[in-house]
């Protein structure tokens, strides 16, 4: 028996017209959301907004922010319906190849919660070591949470 064929995932870059669809997901993705306004002043900043869409349908987008030779990575969501099926996985995947190729970064960085096992998963899984800590750098339902930096060389 033959496999279900895939739909086919485009990978995007999302412009202004488009940030609706991504604070939506925002909104349902983290209990501290960028709002509309961080997300708009980041676009106009410069950022990279990549994303991953399938029928149209956005199902996940990734935030760059060049910094010299590095690329500092924002934000990485997928929608909250489709997480857990590579999505993730594929959208930092071309994060890493568009830092490269097109802002030509040598390494990737990112800060992330230590409480957050599924991102520590994907980072790590895909050669993501730590760097550094920054403390008590994260809003949290007590208080704040530290963030873990981690970083990448990039081929
Ligand atoms: C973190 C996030 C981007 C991962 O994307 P995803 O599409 O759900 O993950 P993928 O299906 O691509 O899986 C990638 C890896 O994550 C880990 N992972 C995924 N689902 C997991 C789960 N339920 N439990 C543990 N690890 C899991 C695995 O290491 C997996 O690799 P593997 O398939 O080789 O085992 C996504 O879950 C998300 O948007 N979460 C909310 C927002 C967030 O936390 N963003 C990161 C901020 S730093």
């Amino acid at each position: 028996m033959s496999a279900r064929p895939q739909s086919p995932v485009d990978e995007v870059v999302i412009a202004e017209r488009d940030l609706p669809e991504v604070a939506a997901i925002e909104a349902q993705a983290y209990a501290f959301p960028w709002t509309p306004g961080n997300l708009r002043d980041s676009l106009r900043a410069g950022h990279l907004f990549l994303g991953l869409r399938q029928h149209g349908v956005l199902l996940a987008y990734a935030i760059v922010m060049p910094v010299l030779d590095e690329a500092h990575l924002l934000n990485l969501t997928v929608d909250p319906r489709r997480q857990g099926e590579g999505i993730g996985r594929r959208m930092l995947l071309c994060s890493m190849r568009v830092a490269a190729t097109q802002l030509a970064a040598r390494s990737m960085l990112l800060e992330v919660r230590p409480s957050n096992a599924v991102a520590l998963s994907l980072y790590s899984g895909l050669g993501f070591a730590q760097i550094g800590l920054r403390r008590q750098y994260y809003p949290a339902e007590h208080g704040r949470e530290d963030a873990l930096v981690l970083r990448r060389g990039l081929p």
